[in-house]
This record gives structure tokens, C-alpha cells and sequence, in this order.
């Protein structure tokens, strides 16, 4: 009866060698361990054997039937497994292949300078406002010093917005410049004031390679008790050599600003000459980047602030211009264009 025993083992192993589907490996459990097996018999009839016989038999059958019994459950998972990973529905998975590639995007290089622009400024102490788009005349240009039949109207060609008002005037603008943020600062803040204000401004142009009819720019506004042109001067010297490099050489000019008086400009040196004239800075051997001044008393009068306690400076810079001469992008357009095989460099 043991060797009968021994035999049905390495049979049963035998054929569970060959077994490729999970169909055959149920008959297989039917023939070895169903109830109608050659070894549920075995047990069955070991009631007819001596006592002897019967506690080696039935040991050696029952140990036999839970070995069978796991190698049944192993064969199955690595079966299940197989037939999962090739069913016909054609659901392969092949854990092999490499994931999908997820498309990510990344902020946009006007984005990029402005955050980068507002760090510098923001480390110095400055405080990031913002102000509509779509704005009143008055904060625009009659707070700045430009009252109606100033020419320096005509050098800011403004869309003007249809608004039916009492007056016959035109009232409402898309901003020519961020200094309309400035202006509504000095208005509503108490100095000392310390803000630079990041946004969108639009003129009235025609697009070529350095005009585009919406661009961007930060304005800057400092009040308080003793200003001086030495702190104009230093706080955008220190800008610039955070922004452009150590040694990049800071050119001041006189310039005319209704708002501010003194007026300045400030240049840097040309990367590609050094001074010495190209055609990148067209001859000049300088980059014009930012107005600036000492503000006008009558602008801080206007907001209530009293000229004779506080003094204060002003900026504006363009953002384009900016990476245009870092990376020397010769069309403003491009960053307009949606083109991401441009957009995607920075
Ligand atoms: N708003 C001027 C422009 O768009 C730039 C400017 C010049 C801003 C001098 C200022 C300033 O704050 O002080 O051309």
C-alpha cells in the first residue's frame, strides 16, 4: 500500500509537470485529490487495515494529500498569472514597457523675469502691489502731471475705453505704464512706502521687432523722510548687479519724465562690445532699461502727501527688453507667438 502510495505521488507530480492551463490543472486536482481519487480511497479503506498498517498508511496518504494539495495551489497562481498577462481580449500587460511620458509645462520667460525681477526687489524690502488693467484717466496720467493737452499724451498712444459718461471726455484706458499703480500708492498708503508694481500695459502700435501693443512692466515707487538721487542711484545699481552680473557697467542720463524731476535713464553697458559700438546696441555701446526720477512734488501733493516732510523716487522698466538682451532674442513678437519650440528653451 506504501509503494502505491509512492507512486501515485511521482505520478501525480509528473503530470503536474506538464500542465499549462488552468482547465487541465482541475481535472489533474479531480484524478489525485477529488473525492473519487485513487488516494481518497487509500483513506477510505483504512479501516479494513491492521492497526499497525493503518498508522503508517494513513500518516504517509494524509501527508501525501496536503503536499499535493500546496503544489495544487501554487501551480494555479503561476497558471492564473499566465493566462492573466496573455488573455485574449488583447489586455497585455508588459511591466516591462517604459511609462507614459506626461507633458510638463513651465512658467513663461516674461513670467520667469518678472518673478526673478520681484525676488531682487523683494530682498531689498520692497512690497509686490498689483492695479486694474482697465483704468481711470486720472490715475494714469492727470496724478502723474499730464493733464489733458499734454503732449506727453501723444507719446503713449492709449486705447481708450467706450464708457458712457456724464462728461464728454473720455474717462477710461488700458494703462500706458504701471505708474498708474504708483500713483493710486501714493494715494492710498502712508509712507514710508516701498512698492514695486508688476503688470501688463498696452499702448496703441503697430507690431514690428521691438514694439508689440501688450507688454510688461515693473514700476517703483520709494517715500519717505530724507530720499535722496543717492538712493535712486543705489538701489538700481544694486539691481543690476543682481540681475545682470558684478561687472556690467551702469550708465545714469538726464531724460524727461512729466512725473518725476530730476528725470533720469539708466543704461547698461553692451554685453557683446563692452562700450565699444555693434550692432546689437546699434552703435551705442549702451542698452537703454529703465526711466527714473526724483518724484515731482506736485504728484506727491496730489496724493496728500506733504513734499515738505517726504521725498521720493520712482522707476519703470519694460520686462521684454530684458531677457530679449540676456539671451539675445532679437523679436519681441516671439514671445507672443505661442510657438513652443521657442517657448520651451527657458
Ligand atoms: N512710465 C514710464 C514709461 O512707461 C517709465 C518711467 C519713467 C516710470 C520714470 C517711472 C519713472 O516710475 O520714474 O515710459
Amino acid at each position: 500500500m506504501l509503494q502505491q502510495l509512492e507512486k501515485l505521488k511521482l505520478n501525480a507530480l509528473q503530470e503536474l509537470e506538464d500542465i499549462n492551463t488552468v482547465k487541465e490543472l482541475e481535472s489533474w486536482r479531480v484524478r489525485y485529490l477529488g473525492r473519487k481519487s485513487h488516494l481518497t480511497n487509500i483513506l477510505r479503506s483504512l479501516t479494513s487495515l491492521s492497526l499497525e498498517e493503518k498508522k503508517a498508511v494513513g500518516a504517509r496518504a494524509n501527508r501525501i494529500k496536503s503536499y499535493l494539495g500546496d503544489r495544487l495551489s501554487q501551480k494555479g497562481q503561476v497558471l492564473h498569472a499566465l493566462e492573466l498577462a496573455s488573455s485574449s481580449e488583447g489586455e497585455h500587460i508588459d511591466i516591462t514597457l517604459p511609462g507614459h511620458h506626461l507633458p510638463v509645462g513651465r512658467l513663461h520667460p516674461i513670467t520667469q523675469t518678472l518673478d526673478e525681477i520681484c525676488d531682487i526687489f523683494g530682498s531689498m524690502g520692497f512690497q509686490v502691489v498689483e492695479g486694474p488693467e482697465v483704468e481711470w484717466d486720472s490715475y494714469n496720467f492727470e496724478a502723474l502731471n499730464v493733464p489733458k493737452e499734454h503732449p506727453a499724451r501723444d507719446t503713449m498712444s492709449t486705447f481708450w475705453v467706450n464708457c458712457k459718461e456724464e462728461k464728454e471726455e473720455r474717462e477710461m484706458l488700458l494703462r500706458t505704464h504701471t505708474t498708474s499703480v504708483s500713483a493710486r500708492c501714493i494715494e492710498a498708503m502712508e509712507p514710508p512706502i516701498r512698492v514695486i508694481a508688476p503688470g501688463k500695459v498696452y499702448r496703441y502700435e503697430a507690431s514690428d521687432t521691438t514694439h508689440v501693443s501688450m507688454f510688461h512692466q515693473i514700476d517703483g515707487l520709494v517715500v519717505d523722510k530724507s530720499i535722496t538721487m543717492a538712493d535712486l542711484k543705489g538701489t538700481l545699481y544694486e539691481f543690476s548687479r543682481r540681475f545682470f552680473g558684478e561687472d556690467r557697467k551702469v550708465r545714469f542720463r538726464c531724460d524727461y519724465f512729466p512725473f518725476v524731476e530730476p528725470g533720469v535713464e539708466m543704461a547698461i553697458e553692451c554685453a557683446v562690445c563692452h562700450g565699444g559700438g555693434c550692432r546689437f546696441c546699434r552703435n551705442e555701446g549702451w542698452l537703454e532699461i529703465l526711466g527714473a526720477g526724483m518724484t515731482h512734488p506736485g504728484v506727491l501733493h496730489r496724493g496728500d502727501i506733504d513734499p515738505h516732510i517726504y521725498t521720493s523716487f520712482a522707476f519703470g522698466m519694460g520686462i521684454e527688453r530684458l531677457p530679449m538682451l540676456r539671451y539675445g532674442i532679437d523679436d519681441t513678437r516671439l514671445f507672443y507667438g505661442s510657438d513652443l519650440r521657442f517657448l520651451r528653451q527657458f
